[in-house]
């Protein structure tokens, strides 16, 4: 078993990671948390036919549980399911001392992860992760629902008892699933640690890396999660760095509508922006063309999509719900491994997005 060791102020818990472990949830249950009255799994539609039943029987019906499959996708991330799931705790009498488990990725995550927050005011939770983004957003205790008028606008820090994560279910994945989830390990490689950016080097397909090398992966990209959240839980310093990526990547999957791109393709084009404003702007070089070619041979694309419109890249780019003005503020990396924010002149930004865009405006 490989495990990390997450220390917030608000709580100190384990990421457990381990082939197979989904059959061993109900006795993890006991070694990581209070004695509890009752059980609700949430996972979603994609999910629950592959693993909701090993996850149940691992229980052995030493209390009840309950199940909750909401609709898989970005879309139940909403009011409306959020009210689905807190009438089905209702409706099964949960108490103070029930549990909920999340099985998912990071919409179930984030959902069933906001309802423990909330439900009479806050029940202990454990995260269940199915895909390899999920890495990212299982721990460090950010749950919430979207509201029409932005992403993740309703929410909470509530962090999970634990993560229980069973790397064998993330062969089920699709390869944009798997895409995705991996932009968020390098992205923790370039902000925090070159030796293991090298090491992913190696890796040439992602989803077909041998379990031992994906637990060593989680392992590391955990570790990384980890240390930012254990010294910035409520993101008012470091934690920023995680957005490294993500000014432009949350602009691109906006102006596109969302799941056009996954987040991860979206956050690897912003990564490239990203290093390239940091090599205007510290006057270095960060060795550009070589993680282009990297992500491209992933198979990533690298550039802006031509259908993207600069201005309007630009205005959500300064409305970054991360930013604190209306000026564009950015992660950027003063050499790999070492990420600082800044704010960047438009003009800048302007000229970049230009550079940056399918199809060779620029020649
Ligand atoms: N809380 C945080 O700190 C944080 C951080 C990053 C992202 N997020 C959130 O995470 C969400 C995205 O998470 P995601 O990429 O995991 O998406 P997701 O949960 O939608 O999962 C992606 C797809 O894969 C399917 N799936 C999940 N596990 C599977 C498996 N093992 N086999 C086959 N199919 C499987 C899902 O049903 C879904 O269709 C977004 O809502 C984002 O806002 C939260």
């Amino acid at each position: 078993m490989n495990r990390v060791q997450v220390a917030t102020k608000s709580k100190v818990y384990d990421v457990c990671i381990k082939a197979g472990l989904r059959h061993l949830i109900g006795d993890a249950v006991k070694k990581v948390t209070e004695p509890v009255s009752s059980v609700l799994v949430i996972t979603d539609t994609d999910v629950a036919p592959l693993y909701l039943d090993d996850v149940v029987l691992s229980f052995k019906n030493e209390y009840p549980v309950y199940t909750e499959v909401i609709q898989s996708g970005e879309a139940s991330k909403s009011f409306s399911v959020y009210e689905q799931v807190m009438t089905k705790a209702l409706e099964s009498s949960l108490d103070r001392k029930s549990l909920i488990i999340a099985l998912g990725g990071g919409v179930v995550g984030d959902l069933a992860g906001f309802v423990a927050a909330t439900y009479m005011r806050g029940i202990r939770f454990i995260q269940v992760p199915t895909t390899l983004l999920a890495h990212d957003s299982s721990v460090g205790g950010k749950v919430a629902i979207n509201h029409p008028l932005g992403k993740n606008m309703v929410g909470s820090f509530h962090q999970p008892e634990s993560v229980l994560y069973d790397t064998e279910m993330l062969y089920s994945l699709p390869v944009k699933e798997w895409r995705s989830g991996f932009a968020e390990v390098m992205k923790h490689g370039f902000i925090r640690d070159l030796s293991f950016l090298n090491w992913l080097q190696e890796i040439k397909v992602i989803e077909e890396m041998p379990i031992e090398q994906l637990n060593t992966l989680l392992e590391k990209s955990i570790s990384i999660k980890a240390e930012i959240v254990t010294v910035d839980e409520k993101e008012s310093g470091i934690r920023a760095h995680l957005n490294f990526g993500h000014t432009l990547g949350h602009a691109i999957e906006s102006e596109l509508g969302y799941g056009v791109v996954t987040h991860g393709e979206a956050v690897v084009i912003g990564m490239v922006f990203s290093l390239r404003v940091s090599e205007e702007m510290f006057n270095i070089d960060l060795d550009v063309d070589k993680y282009e070619k990297w992500f491209s041979d992933l198979g990533y694309k690298t550039k802006i999509p031509a259908s993207c419109n600069i201005n309007n890249l630009l205005m959500l780019m300064k409305k970054d719900k991360k930013a604190e003005s209306q000026s564009v503020r950015m992660v950027l990396l003063s050499k790999i491994e070492e990420a600082t924010v800044k704010e960047i002149p438009p003009t800048l930004i302007e000229k970049l997005l230009v550079e940056r865009m399918e199809g060779d405006l620029i020649g």
